[in-house]
This record gives structure tokens, sequence and C-alpha cells, in this order.
């Protein structure tokens, strides 16, 4: 399955995915700067992205633990996701989405 990815710089990368992974441990792989300090237990936010819209629906929703964690994120938008709360399926193939600002 592909990922595309706009990193920080806004240069654009097709990731190949796993649908035994994360979203989080496939960019943290790709050497994106995506640091995900607590390692993927929703204790960081450091594994900030935003989803394309188009795919935000395909995602499962928000925990409650997500939401307040993202609540202490930086420039949190309504396509704001922690990447390490969302496990990958191949209904995600080709889903898009941008690394945010640390
Ligand atoms: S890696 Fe820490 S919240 Fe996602």
């Amino acid at each position: 399955m592909k990922i595309r990815v706009i990193d920080r710089d806004g240069n654009k990368h097709e990731l190949e995915g796993d649908p035994n992974s994360t979203l989080m441990e496939i960019l943290r792989d790709a050497d994106l700067d995506i640091e995900a300090a607590c390692g993927g237990c929703c204790a960081c936010a450091t594994c900030h992205v935003y989803i394309n819209d188009q795919w935000l629906e395909k995602i499962s929703p928000k925990d409650d633990d997500e939401e307040s964690m993202l609540d202490q994120a930086f420039d949190v938008r309504n396509t704001s996701r922690l990447s390490c709360q969302i496990s990958l399926s191949d209904e995600l193939d080709g889903i898009e989405l941008e690394i945010a600002k640390e």
C-alpha cells in the first residue's frame, strides 16, 4: 500500500506502507523527522500529522486519549491526528497527509 506524505519542507514522498503497522511507524522509519518520543503510546503528540480531508472519514475516530493529547499540540487543525493512533489497513491505500510542525 502507498502513503503519500508532504514533509515539513513541503517535499512530497511516496512511502510503502505495511498493513500491520501504524502510520507513525512508517513515517519514523522513513526518516521524515517524526520524533515519536513516547514510542506510540499516545503520550507525546510528536507524531502529529494533518490527514487530507478526503481520507479523514476512512480512519477510525479519535479516542479521548488522543483528543486530550492533541489539545496540547501546536497548530491543531480539524484534520489533525496522532499518527501512532492510526493503524494501517488496505482501505487506506493511497492515504495523503502532511507532517505537522514541531
Ligand atoms: S508517538 Fe507519542 S503520541 Fe504518537
